[in-house]
Order: structure tokens, then C-alpha cells, then sequence
């Protein structure tokens, strides 16, 4: 990672005539750019017409950016197949669950486990990392784009087949097959392995246990596509990091993990939903989740927004100031690189309505000035880059679990596990505890404290890993709904949560789901989801009016587990919340009022950094940990240096 903050954003400048790029790089020099993305959708022009290329013209892009001292993620541009791919391999064009195959004419048009896909990518990709591999102006590859945005799962033959040798290699024999995926159920035994098809439409439910599969098989295409450009772009380049942009928090089609996993740097996109009542702290969410993909390290924000997207219902612009708060926001939480899509509002196409470094209207706008302003800003806090974020408290998080729980026959429909995890995440950025996510599997040394909002599937592995987290001496908060199948979503027998039930000191006989609200003993209120739990050792701290428990703690080894058998609302969740954190020794990065964000940065020798991001209307006072005050005006922020 640089020592500067990258800063910069996607170029295209395929789309404009070439006497756009010399105005397009000085303005870029006046914003602050020291570094863009180049090439990402440039297959058709790299390569019109399949085995001819044609690189003259990028010759001059690359030129033009190292003579301006500007640095480029080269991509791969392999997330958009040129038209005469699909007119020449229509059998890579992928196939959705109904069995339609889609046309080419937007992007990803082709379908993971494709040979000739992949053999073409690798044959453009091997062609761009020959030509640039000494060029001055490369500093990382960019490989392909958000892989599986559109095309995450395919349902074609090509991927049937692959679909089944994946489950050969995964299952000692089809016995062991029909055992995980529990076969005996409406007479689904298989007894050859040609038998087993994608998850296509059918009838009713599909299984779930062939679902949860297809979906780990489908994420697992998705890194081998990466990890075979790697693996070429390492062998002619060794070294250049490599890294793709993530889509973690947003997009759950692909295990993050694991592709964290084989990324030099971690890297991720993030865009506000206009329709979530405060989309800045689903920003803070993805943010500490690609920290936590990096393993702590500083990230890359590959790509935000500098006002309105062009793809919800309502695209909704950025006020003044909110495009600075939102970068310092990924700074704050980790990240070494602010980048945008893109550098400039396309003319054309079908991103023309998506907002841009560089509006349509030019240079002399909001935007641009406020992008001016933040690449100053950022140059003047070089200091950052390479500092780390420490939390004290991790939420576990797992993509197998989510994608089991997505399975449409549940309790109720009204528990989502991502949402769980949001809120939870969010009852502890309203206290400014700052707070890691894990995977369940993973080391939790160094947490006080670790949440289960709703960990529907967890492996023997993680559930043991869990026990020996409090047993050290840890405090966890498991919510409702956790613990409560296997890695292939058998039920764990004996009364529920069966990974955890010696845990938590409770068992519980039954599930109520709720259709309305209701009031617990305490005052607090709940809803969506309630149990019948009995208590085996286990403390009660709250009941349901029927007296049945709703709040319980339980000391195991050197720490404790407390469970909740209801979804609490808000407010009663950040008394809880406050409890264990309390129990626990985890802090605030400072004291300051609703709505002003604050989050540590700190370096190995002790410099650090609080920032204090105001997102109210009203000044704020932030209190340090040693006792400085410092004034945060409405919607303003302060980098507060020691
Ligand atoms: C994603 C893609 C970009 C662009 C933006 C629009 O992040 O990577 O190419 O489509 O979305 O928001």
C-alpha cells in the first residue's frame, strides 16, 4: 500500500475522444488524483474483433498517466466479453434458473465455469500484463469487476457438470451425498451422480442441503476465475499486488472469506441506499467488514459514489458535505485508497445518469469542487495511510449461514440475518465502540466481546470456537436463531440452539414467530421471533410476561453467554448492548453525541488518529479518552491528532 492515501477513480476514456484526456488529466492533477483504474471495461477495444489487438491507444492512456505522476490499478478487463464472444461461443452465455439463456448486450455475459470464457479472459488478460508489465504507471492489477454482480449463478449443462465433479470432490461418495442433503425427504435419493442438476426451477421447494451447495459451488467458480488471472498476472508480474473490488456487505452471492483470502490487498466497492433511513452507517458496516477481510491491514475502497447512483428506485444526490463525511468515514475505518466510480459522467450508456468525479456539467460545480477540496484533505493526512483500526468487539458473520437461511421454508420470513447483523452493528456505532466482523471459524484472540446476531448455520469447528472464546475468559451475546443447524442445515437434535445449548445453559423446545410486537417484563419490547427455553444452569435477566426466559446469562470456563430468545427492538438491544460491553471492558473511541461517528486510527509507534465525524444538524462536543474537548460543527468533521 502506498504511503500517500490513493485517491482517484475509475477512467474510461474509451468513451471520449482522445483530445478529452489531456483536459481529463489536469483536471485530475488539480483534484489531488495520484491514482485511477484504467481498462476495466476496454475488451472490445482492446481486442474488436477475437485475436486482434489493439493497444496503441492505451499505449497513450498509460503514457499519459505516468507523465502526470498518476498511478493506475490496471484491470483486467475480463467482466465484459465483447460482442463477438457471444456470437462465437453462444454456450458460454449464462443460463438463469428457468433455463433462459441470457443475451449479450449489458456486461458479465458469460457463465463462470465457461472453458472458452476462460480461456478467452486468460488470452486478453496474458496480452494486457505482457505489454504493461514494466510500465511506469502500473501499481496493481485490478483483476476483472465485481465478480458474480449479474452472473453469480449459472444453471447451464456447462455448470451442472462442474456442479457435480465440485460435489464428487466434496463428498466421499453419493451415500455421503444423500446423508448431507437428507435425500430420504420426498423421495430424492439419488443413486448416480448424472442425476444431480443445479437448483433449477421446480415444483416446490428445492432441497436445501443441494441449494446451500450450489451456492458455495457457484461462489467457489467465482475465486477460481480470479485466483487463474492471479496466478498468470503473478507469474509475469510477481511484484504487483493483485486485487479485485469486493462488493462485501452489499452483495452475498460470493463468500467474501474466501476471496479475501487470495487477494494481495482487499479491495471493495460501496454505495449508499437511499432507502435505508441512515445508509452512513450500513457505510460503516462495509467498511469494518473489508477491514475485517483484510485481517486488520489497511484496504482499498475501490469505488464509491460522488452523488446520486442509477440504480435504485429513487437515486438520490449527495448533500454538500456528505461526499467528504462518507470518504473520511472509509478512512477512518481502514482504508489507505478513496476511489470513485468514476473519473467522468459518461455522455452515453447505461451509467449516464450515475454521478461522477468530473460532472456533466464540468468543473465549475458542486461536485467537482467538493472533489477538489477532499483530494487536498486527504493529501494533508499522508500521516494515515499504513495506521490500523483496533476493535475489542467482533460480529460473526458467515455466507454459508446466510445463503442456508435463505432457503424459503422458515420459521418466519421476517428474520434476516443480514439485517440482524446490521443492527446489531449499529446499536454499537450509535456508542462509538468500534467493532470488527469474523467468521466464525476464525481467530478471536484479542475480542472482549463477540455478538451471534443470528447465525442460523454454524460448523462443529466454529460453535467449539465460540465455547473456547468464552472459556478464556470472553463475553458473547448470542441472538435468536443461532446455533441451530450443521454445515449442511440438518438440524442440530436435542433442543435447540444444539450447537451451543451447554453454552448458554438453556435449551429451548419450540419456536413461536411472531406477528406483532410484544412487551417484555423489563419494559423492553420485542418482536418477530420468541422460544420456549428452559434454563439449565443458565441466570434469567428478563421474561417474557408468561414468565418464560428472555435474557439469559450463563458463566462458562473464565467468561460468560448471554442469550436472548427474541429479536429486541432498538432501544432494548443497546441496554443489552451496553451491558456487555460493560461486562466486557469494551469502549468508545471517545464520548460524543448521537449521530457524531467516531473511530480510532492508530500506527505501531503510538501517533494515532480520532476522528469525529459530525452526521447531525446540530454542533457537536466530542470528548477524548483524555479529556480534550473538541467542537464538531453539523455535518462537519475534525481528524484529531495523539
Ligand atoms: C459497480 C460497478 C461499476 C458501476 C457502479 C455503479 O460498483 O463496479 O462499474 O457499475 O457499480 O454504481
Amino acid at each position: 500500500m502506498p504511503d500517500v492515501i490513493a485517491y482517484g477513480g475509475d477512467w474510461n476514456p474509451e468513451q471520449w475522444p482522445e483530445e478529452t484526456w489531456e483536459q481529463d488529466v489536469a483536471l485530475m492533477r488539480e483534484a489531488g488524483v495520484n491514482r485511477v483504474s484504467a481498462g476495466i471495461f476496454s475488451w472490445s477495444m482492446l481486442e474488436p474483433v477475437e485475436a486482434v489487438f489493439e493497444f496503441g491507444w492505451f499505449d497513450r492512456v498509460m503514457d499519459l498517466l505516468a507523465a502526470n505522476g498518476i498511478q493506475a490499478n490496471l484491470a483486467t478487463p475480463t467482466a465484459s466479453p465483447p460482442p463477438w464472444f457471444a456470437d462465437a461461443y453462444p454456450e458460454a452465455l449464462p443460463v438463469d434458473a428457468d433455463g433462459r439463456r441470457l443475451s449479450h448486450g449489458s456486461r458479465q455475459g458469460f457463465c463462470p465455469s465457461s472453458p472458452i470464457y476462460r480461456e478467452k479472459a486468460l488470452r486478453i488478460a496474458e496480452q494486457v500484463a505482457t505489454r504493461y508489465r514494466e510500465h511506469p504507471a502500473l501499481a496493481m492489477w485490478h483483476v476483472h469487476n465485481e465478480y458474480g454482480c449479474h452472473n453469480a449463478r449459472c444453471f447451464c449443462d456447462t455448470s451442472a457438470a462442474a456442479f457435480r465433479a465440485w460435489l464428487r470432490t466434496h463428498y466421499a461418495s453419493l451415500d455421503a451425498l444423500n446423508d448431507a442433503w437428507g435425500t430420504a425427504f420426498w423421495s430424492q435419493r439419488y443413486s448416480d451422480w448424472a442425476q444431480i442438476l443445479p437448483p433449477r426451477a421446480t415444483p416446490s421447494f428445492p432441497n436445501p442441503g443441494q441449494q446451500l451447495d450450489f451456492r458455495r459451488f457457484s461462489s467457489d467458480a467465482l475465486v477460481e476465475l480470479y485466483t487463474s488471472e492471479r496466478d498468470l498476472l503473478r507469474k509475469i508480474t510477481p511484484d504487483v499486488p493483485v486485487t479485485t473490488n469486493l462488493m462485501a456487505g452489499a452483495h452475498w452471492d460470493m463468500d467474501c472469506w474466501a476471496f479475501a483470502a487470495e487477494l494481495d490487498v482487499v479491495s471493495t466497492d460501496h454505495y449508499l441506499i437511499g432507502a435505508r433511513s441512515e445508509p452512513h452507517i450500513d457505510l460503516a458496516f462495509a467498511a469494518d467488514y473489508a477491514r475485517s477481510l483484510n485481517g486488520g491491514r489497511p484496504w482499498l475502497l475501490m469505488e464509491h459514489s460522488t452523488s446520486a447512483v442509477n440504480w435504485q428506485p429513487r437515486n438520490l444526490a449527495k448533500a454538500p458535505g456528505e461526499l467528504r463525511r462518507n470518504s473520511l468515514q472509509h478512512l477512518a475505518r481502514g482504508a489507505d485508497g478513496i476511489m470513485f466510480f468514476q473519473w467522468r459522467a459518461s455522455r452515453a450508456g447505461a451509467e449516464k445518469w450515475h454521478s461522477a468525479m468530473l460532472p456533466h456539467a464540468g468543473p465549475d460545480t458542486k461536485i467537482f469542487r467538493e472533489v477538489v477540496a477532499l483530494g487536498a484533505e486527504l493529501a494533508g493526512l499522508a500521516e494515515v495511510a499504513g495506521s490500523t483500526v483496533k476493535a475489542d468487539v467482533a460480529i460473526l458473520l458467515d455466507h454459508s449461514s446466510v445463503w442456508a437461511q435463505d432457503h424459503p421454508a422458515q420459521p418466519t420470513s421476517d428474520l434476516d440475518p443480514v439485517e440482524e447483523a446490521k443492527r446489531w452493528h449499529a446499536a454499537l456505532w450509535r456508542v462509538g465502540v468500534t467493532c470488527d466482523l469474523a467468521h466464525p471459524e476464525g481467530d478471536l484472540t484479542g475480542y472482549r466481546l463477540v455478538l451471534v446476531p443470528a447465525l442460523y448455520l454454524v460448523s462443529d469447528a466454529g460453535a467449539a470456537n465460540l465455547e473456547g472464546f468464552v472459556r478464556r475468559g470472553g463475553v458473547a451475546l448470542v441472538g435468536p436463531y443461532s446455533g441451530i443447524v450443521d454445515e449442511h442445515d440438518r438440524v442440530r437434535l436435542g433442543g435447540y440452539p444444539g450447537a451451543w445449548r451447554d453454552l448458554l445453559g438453556v435449551s429451548v423446545e419450540e419456536f413461536f414467530p411472531l406477528d406483532g410486537p410484544i412487551r417484555l417484563e423489563s419494559g423492553a419490547t420485542a418482536s418477530v421471533w420468541s422460544e420456549v427455553a428452559h434454563v439449565n444452569g443458565a441466570k434469567v435477566l428478563d421474561t417474557y410476561v408468561t414468565g418464560e426466559p428472555a435474557w439469559t446469562r450463563n458463566e462458562q470456563g473464565d467468561g460468560a453467554a448471554h442469550y436472548l430468545t427474541t429479536r429486541l427492538d432498538d432501544d432494548a438491544l443497546a441496554e443489552v448492548m451496553a451491558a456487555v460491553c460493560a461486562e466486557a471492558g469494551a469502549k468508545p473511541a471517545a464520548q460524543a453525541a448521537p449521530g457524531v461517528e467516531v473511530v480510532r486510527r492508530s500506527h505501531a509507534d503510538g501517533r494515532s488518529f480520532l476522528f469525529a465525524i459530525n452526521h447531525t444538524e446540530e454542533d457537536a462536543v466530542v470528548t477524548t479518552p483524555a479529556g480534550q474537548k473538541v467542537t464538531v460543527p453539523a455535518g462537519d468533521a475534525r481528524v484529531i491528532p495523539g
